[in-house]
């Protein structure tokens, strides 16, 4: 049995500049794990929409407005951009790039952080 709800393609999305590809028909946090399955199922994950942990800032496009979700419940679509993550998911997807992953890191309370020096 196979953890990807069935695809028949990979679409597009956007993540920190860079487009990766995902499973179609998957909630983003499971397009996630297909980017870092080495990473991701090790994370403090409850999948269940209790932790918050996987929450993500996202929009459709650039005119789009920024929304937020939690990853565990949102499913991917065609040309999303993720613009923010948790800091549970920023830590464990930072091999997805190989610079700091300090830009992307979302805290519900606060926004989104400029330079990653603030972790509390
Ligand atoms: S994984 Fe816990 S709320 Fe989404």
């Amino acid at each position: 049995m196979s953890l990807y709800r069935a695809y028949r393609r990979l679409v597009a999305i956007r993540l920190r500049e860079r487009v990766y590809r995902v499973p179609e028909n998957n909630y983003l946090l499971r397009c996630f794990q297909y980017l870092c399955p080495r990473t991701i199922p090790y994370g403090a994950f409850c999948w269940n929409e209790q932790c918050q942990n996987c929450r993500v800032q996202w929009r459709l496009g650039p005119e789009e407005k920024t929304r937020v979700g939690l990853s565990c419940k949102l499913v991917v679509r065609e040309g999303m951009e993720i613009t923010g993550l948790a800091p549970e998911l920023a830590g464990l997807m930072s091999r997805v790039w190989s610079a700091s992953t300090g830009d992307i890191v979302y805290h519900p309370e606060k926004g989104r952080e400029g330079s990653g020096d603030d972790q509390g």
